[in-house]
């Protein structure tokens, strides 16, 4: 009943661990396909291994995380064995990458094998790469159709929120040969330690995730949705499975969750069994979901 064809990849349900959660290891996506994801997202992977932001990277604020983990990887290099082994959880995995122009992008994806690559042109936090790159439209779309012609696998990219229209950079992914758009990255945050007046994170600022950016996330995945023509996948607050079918609602073929799983690691199977019955009892199929918001 849940199950979909998304890019070409066959999902056995439309929920998908987020990029950044639980994703470092082969071990972890190991565990997350295993308890019911219907695909795995890798941490963000680059050129060369990278140390991240100093600590803290990572605190919980009143309505959600606020993270500058400053995109620390061991390199696509060194990365292809955790594909390797998640895959044998028999669920697509999705590897994150990253770069500073469209020749670093290519070369990751002519070297790396996954079953699709998700481009990070979105972190709001890493200086050269991320969101300085994914706020111009021209960039957005040179490094969609580098990596489409370095890859032979489907090429999805995530965009930031932090601009003033998403649909402009959506245009340019799709005008690039991305295969999908992934809606949304965290939204540029900040919080100050009033007892000593520095700020918190050791970045000063990162982005914000968790159930306070959900609205954000649903007007970004609704206006792209009327915008493209390719499948828009959500991201962004998911916590339960009223917010997958409001994502669906709105738009979203299928949804990321991140921040969600750190408080239940059988997030999906729980949100797979609810959405289910809700489906059932009101004899509704993705399909009838599917942009069921923009009706008339
Ligand atoms: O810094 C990080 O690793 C997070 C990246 C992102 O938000 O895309």
């Amino acid at each position: 009943m849940l199950s979909l064809t998304l890019t070409g990849l066959k999902l056995k349900n439309p929920l998908m661990l987020a990029a950044g959660i639980m994703g470092t290891t082969c071990g972890s996506l190991k565990r997350i396909a295993e308890r019911g994801a219907g695909a795995v997202v890798t941490k963000s992977i680059g050129l060369e291994p990278k140390g991240g932001h100093s600590n803290p990277s990572m605190v919980e604020v009143d309505c959600g995380y606020l993270n500058a983990m400053g995109l620390p990887n061991p390199s696509y290099k060194n990365f292809q064995g955790e594909i390797d082994i998640a895959k044998e959880s028999r669920v697509p995995v999705i590897a994150s990458i990253f770069g500073g122009c469209s020749l670093d992008f290519a070369e990751i994806a002519g070297a790396l094998r996954a079953d699709a690559f998700e481009l990070n042109v979105s972190c709001p936090h890493a200086h050269g790469f991320g969101a300085e790159i994914g706020t111009d439209p021209e960039l957005v779309e040179d490094i969609t159709r580098t990596v489409k012609r370095a890859a032979d696998v489907p090429v999805w990219v995530k965009l930031t929120p932090n601009v003033t229209n998403i649909k402009d950079i959506g245009l340019a992914a799709e005008s690039g040969g991305a295969d999908a758009v992934v809606a949304i990255n965290t939204v540029r945050g900040m919080a100050i330690d009033i007892e000593s007046g520095y700020p918190v994170l050791g970045n000063k600022f990162g982005g914000l995730s968790g159930r306070a950016i959900k609205p954000v996330a649903i007007k970004c995945v609704y206006d792209l949705y009327e915008a493209l023509d390719i499948p828009v996948i959500g991201v962004g607050g998911i916590s339960d499975y009223r917010d997958v079918i409001e994502f669906m609602m709105a738009g979203a073929q299928a949804v990321e969750i991140g921040s969600a799983v750190g408080n239940n690691i059988n997030i999906f199977n729980d949100i797979s069994s609810c959405m289910e019955s809700f489906m059932e009892e009101k004899e509704w199929t993705l399909e009838d979901i599917h942009g069921m918001a923009h009706r008339e």
